[in-house]
């Protein structure tokens, strides 16, 4: 149940790459251009970065089955956390399903809702990693 520490660097390191790239294309796609011969266009860091993300995204879902069969599922025989550690749950479920979506959904109107549940759903996915993390912090604080 408890992470190790060398397990929890790793896991949080790439949690921390996965959301920063996440947010990082978010920006570009929407806040920058850069002027070229032809006109405005998207920054060349733009496509890297989402490879990036791309990529990241492989060795967290790597991390996540050992999460699951030490974290997870164990947790889940309990009641403690339940409710964020459930929301993450899902979260990264959904986040998994839209993928195959932005890769070969052919209709236009269909990657564009599959791209927004993914875009906005991986955004706010932060509020309950913050909610799951820091309701054992308060604990270990008032145990103390
Ligand atoms: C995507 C799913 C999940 C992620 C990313 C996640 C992540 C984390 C992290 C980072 C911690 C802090 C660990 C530490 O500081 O040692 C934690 C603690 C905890 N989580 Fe989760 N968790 C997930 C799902 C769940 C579920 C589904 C449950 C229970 C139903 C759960 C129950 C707990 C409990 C009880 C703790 C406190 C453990 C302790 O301090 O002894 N988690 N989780
Ligand atoms: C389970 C976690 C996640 C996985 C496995 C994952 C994986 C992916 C993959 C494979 C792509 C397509 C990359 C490409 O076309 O080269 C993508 C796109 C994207 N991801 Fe994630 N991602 C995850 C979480 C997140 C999070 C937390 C955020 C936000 C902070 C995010 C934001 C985005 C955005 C903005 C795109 C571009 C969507 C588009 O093409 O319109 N993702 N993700």
């Amino acid at each position: 149940m408890r992470m190790s520490l060398d397990f929890k660097i790793i896991f949080f390191t790439a949690c921390i790459a996965l959301y920063v790239s996440g947010v990082a294309y978010f920006y570009f796609e929407h806040f920058v251009r850069v002027a070229t011969d032809f006109g405005s266009d998207q920054s060349p860091y733009q496509a890297l970065i989402l490879h990036l993300h791309g990529m990241v995204g492989l060795v967290f879902l790597s991390l996540f089955g050992y999460l699951w069969a030490t974290h997870i599922r164990p947790g889940l025989r309990g009641r403690a956390r339940k409710t964020s550690g459930l929301t993450m749950l899902v979260a990264v479920l959904v986040l998994c399903l839209t993928v195959p979506g932005l890769y070969y959904l052919g209709s236009e109107k269909l990657r564009a809702i599959f791209s927004n549940l993914h875009t906005y759903l991986g955004l706010a996915a932060i509020v309950p990693f913050v909610v799951h993390y820091v309701k054992r912090a308060r604990r270990v604080a008032s145990a103390s």
